[in-house]
């Protein structure tokens, strides 16, 4: 019988350093099999462990339409996360998955579609963005807004750029505090959403970030007209199995594993 807990082998391709305290790796699952097996949508997850160290739950930041590699960015926060910042590129690691729901890509059709991210936030955003960006013609208008709390703690900063010169795509970048040379917008992630106030009507708004962030962005989301149907967020919650068995992540009666986290 197989063990639901044993991890797929793969190898990491590439580690881009996008801060100070996040970096994204691109890993290739070893065997064939397992990269046929492994079918994900955007907004799933993944466990991701060091061997002799333990596992920890990154969301997978790429898109299922660029499928040479499966990316996860991590930030440094503790045991796990700080043993993964001192793998090479060449190593091996495990990875179980995938697990969780997905955004709901097929009803998301023809609408124009609101990004609100803060921090590392950004790393299921950037999975559903792409997915959008190569299948461009059955989505309409894309606005992102992204802030973090300095212009150091950005993530994605080329493909951010990019983004901006993508038509029929508003990208509005913000941070908590400057610093540098940052010559662009300072203000609170919320705040500059009901500055650029993107119109709620046939619009989807999808965010994830720190909390607190996602408390008043939802706040603010329905004072532009966005009903709460119109709004989709992805929780975070202390994980351990990923496979609704172990009972650590849950509210109330829902399992943020197996019922989220897209909510
Ligand atoms: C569905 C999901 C998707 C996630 N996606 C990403 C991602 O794409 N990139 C990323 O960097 N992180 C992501 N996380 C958070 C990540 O799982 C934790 O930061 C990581 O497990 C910490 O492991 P550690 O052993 O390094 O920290 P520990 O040594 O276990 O703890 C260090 C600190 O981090 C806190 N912590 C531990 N787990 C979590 C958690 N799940 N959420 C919030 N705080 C936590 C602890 O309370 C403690 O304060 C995600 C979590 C979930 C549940
Ligand atoms: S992480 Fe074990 S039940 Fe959700």
């Amino acid at each position: 019988m197989t063990n639901i807990y044993t991890p797929y082998l793969a190898k990491i391709k590439k580690i881009i350093k996008e801060t100070h305290d996040v970096k994204t790796f691109q890993l290739e699952l070893v065997n064939p099999e397992s990269k046929k097996k492994f079918n994900y949508q955007p907004g799933q997850f993944a466990e991701f462990s060091v061997f002799g160290v333990g596992e920890s739950t990154f969301c997978l930041a790429s898109t299922p339409t660029r499928p040479e590699v499966l990316e996860c960015s991590v930030k440094k926060a503790g045991k796990v996360t700080s043993a993964i910042h001192e793998l090479w590129e060449g190593d091996t690691v495990g990875i179980r998955g995938p697990y969780g729901n997905n955004f709901p890509v097929k009803q998301l059709k023809g609408k124009n579609l609101v990004f609100v991210g803060g921090g590392i936030g950004l790393a299921p955003l950037r999975s559903l963005i792409n997915f959008v960006l190569d299948n461009r013609g059955d989505y309409g208008n894309i606005c992102l807004v992204y802030g973090a709390r300095t212009p150091g703690d950005l993530v994605y900063k080329k493909e951010l750029e990019d983004w901006d010169k993508t038509p029929d795509f508003a990208t509005h970048i913000t941070v908590d505090k400057s610093a540098g040379n940052w010559k662009g917008t300072v203000g609170f992630v919320p705040v500059i959403l009901g500055e650029v106030a993107p119109g709620a009507e046939n619009a989807v708004a999808i965010t994830c970030g720190p909390p607190i962030m996602i408390k008043f962005v939802v706040k603010e989301l329905s004072e532009l007209g966005f009903k709460a149907a119109d709004i989709i967020t992805t929780l975070e919650m202390k994980m351990k199995c990923g496979l609704g068995k172990c009972g650590r992540c849950n509210i109330g009666k829902v399992y943020v594993c197996k019922d989220g986290p897209v909510f």
